[in-house]
């Protein structure tokens, strides 16, 4: 694993908004806008999953959403954001780990690098 992240996960989208301000996540939420309803989504390195609330935010129902991320304090909590009516499968594991069987329309790796 390149950087880890499970134990800055508590304060970790504090830190970010502290450096980077606003920045990362109007980037990715002006993005969301592009999602079609009934997609199936991959997402790589979501981190503390606030992501999952802002699509929800869009599209309340209708998506299958494949949660990728390899640090298990970040995906604690992104079990506990707004998914609405959409199916979230979290996966706890390095993407390069997860035989992936799935076709998906859209795969979202949010400054997962
Ligand atoms: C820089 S953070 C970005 C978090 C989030 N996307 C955001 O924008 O707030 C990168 C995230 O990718 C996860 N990650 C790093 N390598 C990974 C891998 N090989 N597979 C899955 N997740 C990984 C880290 O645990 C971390 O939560």
């Amino acid at each position: 694993m390149a950087a880890n992240y499970n134990n800055s996960a508590w304060f970790y989208d504090r830190l970010s908004h502290l450096v980077y301000g606003r920045a990362l996540v109007e980037a990715q939420v002006y993005l969301l806008q592009f999602i079609p309803p009934n997609s199936n989504l991959l997402i790589v390195g979501g981190g503390t999953g606030w992501i999952l609330d802002e699509i929800t935010r869009i599209h309340p129902s209708g998506l299958q959403v494949t949660y990728v991320e390899v640090a298990p304090k970040m995906i604690a909590i992104s079990k506990t954001r707004d998914t609405g009516g959409n199916k979230v499968i979290f996966i706890n594991d390095a993407m390069e780990n997860v035989p992936l069987i799935d076709d998906f329309d859209i795969v979202v790796t949010p400054f997962f690098v």
